[in-house]
């Protein structure tokens, strides 16, 4: 009775926390199953970003509900985003729901457990539902351990959590609290105990990564925290990539865009969200910088590293985004260039600024602009794709894909691609002659030189 299944929904910051909860308890004695039929304990870890990421995991729960009416020893549980923000509010559509555990307190959910399952063996009735939604000084740093049987190619490093900024759609600040980074040394421990067990890309996680350490740890040089820590990880044996996500472009300063010239693990590939090409939106949004700062950011990373692939977030429909407002950020969208972009229709958030805005945006409105974002991210990714025809790439393998005798991995600008390979090459940087392309994927065969397949 202690096989567990977690579902995560959302960011890779929840895939990182549901990853950590899960080595918690395996280290407790819970077998960690790939199928929620084989679980006796089901968890969600939640986002509240939009409300349809809320509506998917109510919507979960209540059939996990049905399921603990004929089987009262099922437990299920709410953990992350969605826990800290509705919190015992949750229990009034589902009163069933044994386990709320918000955002910081993701490590006590082992304790919550076996409560639960010591009540079980000796006979005492259940504990009623158990909901903790604490602050945690130092909740920062207990998101370190990693699934120890399983080798991670490329494996998510929590840097921080939480996040300072104010814009006015996102609840993002009340779910995860104020800033809080972890120090260097653990973080640079960390990686370096994944580079030895197997792991070369490590993409470094928090919601504004950018301030890092910021009042805590001093510049050295004019270079900022997180530009001290990148150097820390570039330094490391074994780590042949490194990412990170997501970065605000207040922060972005000089000294990060050079360092992708300096860093030579620092892959070609920034997130860099933009949210709108409007400034009177972004006054809107209070997010503090203009179309022009943006550009001057893109332009000087460009100048750096000519070959740098785009990545962004952008909001259709924001309060009040007119006609006008939505062509200037698709003049943004065609000047940048965005490799990849996460296109989303503005969702209301009861609780943030936005939410009490009049002039909301109707949904066919929002529907055809996130269309219209849509074909011109499609357009320019395949053009992107088809420009590397012909061309050879550096790939990571990461292993077999799901269909087919092909091996999958990434470029450094994290174009996926397919090849023929084998086992063997899992964890190798190898080279790929790209023979054809489609919107999303890269299709080559290894070029001889310099592998040994
Ligand atoms: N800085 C964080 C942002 C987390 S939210 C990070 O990048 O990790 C991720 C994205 O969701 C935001 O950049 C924004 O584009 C989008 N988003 C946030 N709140 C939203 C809302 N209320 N409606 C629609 N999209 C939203
Ligand atoms: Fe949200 Fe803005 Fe922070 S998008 S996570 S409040 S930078």
């Amino acid at each position: 009775m202690n096989r567990v299944y977690i579902k995560t929904y959302g960011c890779q910051m929840n895939e990182r926390d549901s990853e950590a909860v899960a080595s918690q308890l395996a280290a407790r004695g819970y077998r960690i199953v790939r199928r929620e039929e084989e679980a006796d304990i089901v968890l969600l870890n939640t986002c509240s970003v939009r409300d349809q990421a809320e509506q998917k995991a109510i919507g979960k729960m209540g059939y996990l509900a049905k399921r603990k009416r004929r089987d009262p020893d099922f437990i299920i549980g709410f953990m992350g985003c969605m826990a800290q923000n509705r919190g015992a509010g949750l229990l009034d559509r589902l009163p069933d729901v044994d386990l709320i555990v918000g955002t910081q307190r993701f490590h006590h959910v082992p304790d919550y457990l076996d409560r639960f399952r010591e009540a079980r063996e000796t006979g005492v009735p259940v504990p009623a539902s158990i909901i903790d939604l604490d602050e945690e000084t130092g909740s920062q740093n207990t998101i370190r351990e990693h699934l120890p049987d399983r080798r991670k190619v490329s494996a998510f490093v929590s840097i921080m959590q939480g996040c300072n900024m104010a814009c006015t759609f996102c609840i993002v600040p009340k779910t995860r609290g104020s800033e809080r980074g972890r120090p260097i040394d653990d973080i640079v421990r960390e990686v370096e105990e994944l580079a030895a067990r197997g792991t070369r890309e490590v993409t470094l996680l928090g919601q504004i990564v950018t301030s890092y350490g910021r009042g805590e740890i001093p510049p050295i040089g004019g270079k900022s925290p997180f530009v001290q820590l990148l150097e820390r990880i570039n330094a490391i044996d074994g780590i042949e990539r490194i990412r990170f996500t997501s970065p605000h472009p207040r922060g972005f300063n000089r000294d990060l865009a050079e360092a992708y010239r300096r860093l030579p693990k620092l892959c070609e590939y920034v997130h860099l969200p933009l949210q709108s090409g409007s400034d009177r939106m972004l006054r809107r949004m209070n997010r503090p910088y203009s179309r022009k700062k943006y550009m001057e950011i893109v332009n000087e990373l460009r100048r750096n590293v000519p070959d740098m692939y785009f990545s962004t977030d952008i909001i259709v429909g924001f309060p009040g985004e007119t006609e006008v407002d939505f062509r200037q950020t698709c003049e943004v969208f065609e000047e940048v260039g965005y490799d990849m972009a996460y296109i989303f229709k503005y969702s209301k958030r009861s609780g943030t600024p936005a939410a009490e805005m009049g002039d909301q945006v109707p949904a066919d409105v929002k529907e055809a602009r996130n269309r219209e974002l849509l074909g011109i991210l499609e357009k320019r990714s395949n053009r992107r794709n088809q420009e590397l025809v012909g061309t050879t790439q550096e790939i990571l393998v990461e292993g077999p894909a799901r269909k087919g005798p092909y091996f999958t991995g990434r470029t450094r600008g994290n174009r996926v691609a397919f090849f023929e390979g084998s086992e063997r090459l899992v964890g190798e940087l190898v080279t790929v002659n790209v023979d054809r392309a489609t919107v999303s994927s890269l299709y080559g065969s290894l070029a001889l030189a310099g592998v040994d397949a």
